[in-house]
């Protein structure tokens, strides 16, 4: 950690001479200042960041004290329990992070290999997290690809094969990302599925890993693969979706991802002003959902657990969780499984979601 930290108190000397005239005039430098040097000096040594040259690093310097203060709005207008703060995502603007993250605006999925009529509503149990089954796999990491989609789709394969089939699978994500259009531009759920039926089913991840990049798609002989039954488009109702979930399994979601750059931890509630329902632009894996008890005055909280994409390091160790109940950032809108069954059974088990 020192010769880290080292360099870095050697850079921000040099960030120093940067800070524009008012702030160093002839008073010594002011509190305010010092306290967000030192703010963005331990995000540095945090994230491990490092920047070509110091106009960069002072560049980096001025969007780090944006996304504070974008931080600050975020926190007063909460509706949840959520923090916002410094992130590992503290040095991009909103439009770098959009770029290197977000997907393109969804046109309607199609509609095949529609298998199950989604269940009748029945009363979902009060809370469910698949994590506890042991059927959800590690959080991955997209890196400069925006392949959130793939990841999304595979981690819901995974976990219904562990649910349904009792078999742990890690599938190759990089195979949806070479083998389906777009790629690392940024896609869709269904179209991954699409895939994954076209292809028979995927290969492992230890066979074909993930590269973060486009590649061509390669052809396998004798791989293993892991397939699907079909892929179900899900009705746009909370109360529907947190059924599915506890009777079938973890569902993708499409949303808007506008929070989740400053976001911490808790449970974030945004109003439609300024989470907008109709612009979505990231997928990610709902694993369960539960509430938070009731305080006081304040009403029980309910939330969905969602697993997203961007490393442990990010999050609540790689998850986030998001009011349910309004659609909140439009997170109901686009919700996809897909299907995997369970061939062996005459008919099929009833697995139950642990609270
Ligand atoms: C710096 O000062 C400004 C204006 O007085 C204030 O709005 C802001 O919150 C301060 N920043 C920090 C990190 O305290
Ligand atoms: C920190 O970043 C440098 C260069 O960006 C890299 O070589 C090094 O391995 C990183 N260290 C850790 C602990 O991630
Ligand atoms: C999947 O990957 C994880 C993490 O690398 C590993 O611990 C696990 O054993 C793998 N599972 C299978 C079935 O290969
Ligand atoms: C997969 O897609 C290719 C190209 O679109 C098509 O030619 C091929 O027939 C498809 N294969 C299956 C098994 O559907």
């Amino acid at each position: 950690m020192w010769p880290s930290t080292f360099c870095a108190w050697l850079i921000l000397a040099r960030v120093w001479v940067f800070i524009p005239l008012p702030a160093r005039s002839m008073q010594p430098p002011d509190q305010n200042m010092t306290e967000m040097t030192q703010m963005f000096q331990d995000f540095m040594i945090q994230y491990n960041k490092s920047y070509k040259s110091p106009e960069e690093m002072h560049h980096r310097f001025k969007v780090f004290e944006q996304n504070l203060k974008a931080s600050r709005e975020l926190q007063a207008s909460e509706l949840g329990t959520a923090q916002y703060g410094v992130t590992q995502f503290s040095d991009l603007t909103e439009s770098e992070f959009k770029t290197m993250f977000g997907i393109p605006q969804p046109i309607e999925p199609p509609i095949v290999n529609r298998l199950a009529k989604s269940p009748k509503a029945q009363n979902p149990p009060s809370s469910c997290d698949w994590r506890k089954f042991g059927a959800i796999t590690e959080v991955k990491k997209q890196g400069s690809c925006r392949s959130c989609w793939a990841f999304a789709a595979a981690s819901n394969i995974e976990a219904l094969w562990n649910i349904h089939r009792h078999s742990p699978r890690n599938v190759s994500v990089q195979e949806l990302v070479d083998c389906t259009s777009h790629g690392c531009s940024g896609g869709y759920v269904w179209d991954a599925f699409l895939t994954v039926i076209n292809r028979s089913g995927l290969s492992s991840s230890k066979l074909y890993p993930y590269a973060g990049k486009d590649q061509r798609c390669q052809q396998y002989r004798r791989r293993q693969v892991t397939g699907i039954e079909g892929y179900e488009i899900l009705p746009r109702e909370e109360r529907d979706l947190a059924e599915i979930v506890a009777s079938q399994g973890p569902i993708t979601v499409l949303f808007n991802m506008k929070a989740l750059q400053q976001y911490k931890n808790g449970v974030i509630w945004r109003t439609s002003q300024d989470c907008s329902k109709e612009h979505l632009d990231h997928f990610a894996l709902v694993v369960g959902y539960g509430q938070v008890p009731k305080q006081h005055e304040s009403p029980a909280k309910q939330y969905w657990i969602i697993q997203n994409s961007w490393g442990k390091r990010w999050g609540e160790k790689g998850y986030f969780r998001l009011h349910r109940g309004d659609n909140t950032c439009g997170v109901a809108m686009f919700a996809v499984t897909a299907v995997v069954k369970n061939l062996g059974a005459r008919s099929e088990a009833r697995v139950l979601c642990p609270r």
